[in-house]
């Protein structure tokens, strides 16, 4: 008899308000598998979040900043091998390999679960397993999911607290049969009897990011880090929710959403898609330069967006997220007041660097560098050591609540509704400032063959441009081709689908400096696309689609940015567009059983105008 078929020594000690059998029963079974020392409960309050933070500061998983610097707030430092999404070991195990497509990694369900199996089976020897009742979107709204995370880490609870609605009331929401998604994840790092803890227990040999799109399951092992460990994020509200929503008719995107709001008080909803680390949160909380008076940008959400169509012929998305898990390095007064704003407390800062006082600081967080540092891995840090002191992919973790430009809508169970759709890639070359679909359909060609400059949110090298067709490649839980013809019928089941505009903050001139500031200027390319959509802006016809020109734009208060330099930033260059295009057609060839006919349409009218 195998050693997971044995009776648990552990109650698993349901509070009387569980009363849902089959979540029950499953903790049950994976606590038979798993043999933790215990099982706890969480409940979502703030005395339990405080307890398991004081546990972890005693165990050496926290340090607790200096109160009076950072009121409430801690630093975990990540083992080294554990800093990032893995996505060579991210898999989608559907039934058929066909339906995870190309775009992922399949391995035959019965063969991962006989893994699954072995590398579960004991793994919480030793710790405690924590039970994580969770909702994404407002609890109770009709366009919300639950969820329970299973995991063997104290970190991820508290994690999930700041992130998602946690606690007894999902309970409540759930009843007796309601349906959730369970989330199982263990750090792979069992303890003999007497075997001392580390600060960050992850296995440095196996890790596995697995979904079972049928079943709608997640089984993550190794891993405590980010997206690999917090399930509700990627693992749940992207690559499952994403099959969901084929299923049913919505989308489930990487996207951050905005409200802008004119001078006159009209207020307008987009959603925007950049790959990681793009800059998405400093977006989502972008505060309009001083010049452009009476415009004020408000924050729906800055990473996940669930899209449904409305009963008006209107897209409406909420952010089933609660909180932000933001790319620390580069955050700044300069680049997002707001963020610094909302981290002053009760946050937890993953791979940043500890300052003599006992606060924080990454790189770009001020000008000067501080004289003496402890750096992400613990060590001294001065600014002439040659290393990084926080890591390229440090996170903070804070509740939106603290944001202040949260939209006043960001709980509106029905959502907001979207008007424009914006892609963006980080691209050196090649890609305009801002341009505008010509139509429903082009846009969608065009989102669908963004390339990005790989970044540090993923292990692997970084700088090298990728498709990253809607930024959902590592995200997208179904065939490629499927989710682009998904893309392609959905906005023409609503009578009003948003605009789609792409946009590229990153281009350099021939020495390499950035040509446009970026951050809160953005707004200025913001309002001319809100613009477009109120019918206000003007536009000219190029063979990429409708672009601004100097005049259109708003430049009150903005010096820096010559005719020339604007010119340089809109240029189309008809030989590096035939380049991109020529490489459309690698991604083509890799998705060809699924990629849908139009796509080849759309890319021959593209070539033909070019050629002209
Ligand atoms: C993230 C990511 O953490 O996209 O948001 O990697
Ligand atoms: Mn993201």
């Amino acid at each position: 008899m195998s050693q997971a078929q044995a009776v648990p020594t552990v109650d698993t000690n349901a509070p009387a308000y569980v009363k849902h059998a089959k979540l029950k029963a499953w903790v049950q079974e994976m606590v038979h598998l798993c043999r933790p020392d215990r099982v706890y409960w969480c409940d979502g309050s703030q005395e339990e979040y405080d307890r398991l933070c004081d546990e972890m500061v005693a165990s050496g998983t926290l340090i607790r900043l200096n109160p009076k610097l950072r009121p409430n707030s801690f630093l975990a430092r990540s083992d080294a091998s554990d800093v990032a999404r893995v996505e060579d070991c991210t898999f989608i195990c559907s039934e058929k390999e066909e339906e995870a497509g190309p775009n992922n990694n399949w391995v035959a369900p019965e063969e991962m679960r006989w893994t699954l199996k072995r590398l579960f089976d004991g793994c919480m020897r030793g710790r405690t397993l924590y039970v994580v009742p969770f909702s994404m979107g407002p609890l109770g709204s009709h366009i919300a999911h639950i969820g329970v995370e299973i995991s063997d880490s104290p970190y991820v609870a508290v994690n999930m607290r700041l992130m998602t609605r946690m606690g007894k009331k999902v309970f409540e929401v759930l009843g007796t049969d309601g349906e959730f998604v369970p989330c199982m994840h263990s750090v792979g790092a069992p303890l003999a009897p007497g075997e001392k803890d580390v600060a960050w227990p992850c296995n440095r040999e196996q890790k596995y990011i697995v979904h079972f799109p049928e079943t709608r399951e997640i089984w993550s092992y190794g891993s405590g880090y980010g997206g690999n460990a917090l399930l509700g994020k990627k693992c749940f509200a992207l690559r499952i929710a994403s099959n969901m929503g084929k299923e049913q008719g919505w989308l489930a995107e990487h996207m951050l959403i905005l409200g802008v709001t004119s001078p006159e008080g009209q207020k307008t909803y987009v959603s925007a898609a950049f790959p990681s680390a793009c800059g998405k949160t400093n977006f989502a909380m972008l505060i309009p330069p001083k010049a452009m008076k009476g415009w004020t940008v408000t924050t729906v959400g800055d990473d996940i967006a669930w899209i449904k169509p409305g009963p008006d012929g209107r897209f409406y998305a909420i952010n089933p997220e609660a909180g932000y898990f933001g790319v620390a390095p580069g955050t700044s007064e300069e680049s997002n007041p707001n963020a610094m704003a909302m981290l002053r407390e009760n946050c937890i800062f993953t791979n940043v660097a500890l300052t003599p006082g006992g606060d924080v600081w990454w790189e770009g967080m001020t000008k000067a560098k501080p004289a003496k540092l402890i750096d992400w891995q613990g060590k001294n840090w001065t600014p002439d050591c040659g290393r990084k002191a926080a890591h390229p992919n440090s996170r903070f973790t804070v509740s939106a609540s603290q944001c202040p430009s949260l939209d006043p809508e960001w709980e509106n169970p029905d959502g907001v509704p979207i008007s424009a759709f914006i892609f963006g890639g980080r691209r050196s070359t090649a890609v305009p400032l801002v341009f505008e679909a010509f139509n429903w359909n082009y846009g969608v060609y065009m989102a669908a063959t963004m390339g990005s400059e790989t970044t540090a949110a993923a292990a692997g090298k970084i700088g090298e441009v990728r498709r990253d067709p809607m930024a959902m490649l590592p995200f997208c839980g179904y065939h490629m081709g499927d989710y682009f013809n998904h893309w392609l019928q959905i906005g023409h089941t609503v009578g009003n689908p948003p605009r789609i505009f792409c946009v590229n903050w990153f281009r350099l001139d021939e020495e390499g400096n950035f040509l446009w500031p970026g951050f809160g200027e953005n707004m200025r390319v913001l309002k001319w696309m809100v613009g477009r959509v109120q019918g206000s802006a003007n536009a000219k016809q190029t063979p990429l689609g409708w672009m601004p020109r100097f005049e259109d734009l708003d430049w009150e208060g903005l010096e820096g940015v010559t005719r020339r330099q604007f010119d340089k930033l809109m240029h189309v260059d008809t030989e590096l567009w035939k380049q991109e295009l020529a490489s459309h057609g690698d991604l083509f060839e890799k998705l060809q059983e699924r990629l849908p006919k139009e796509f080849i349409l759309k890319r021959e009218l593209f070539q033909l105008s070019l050629w002209r």
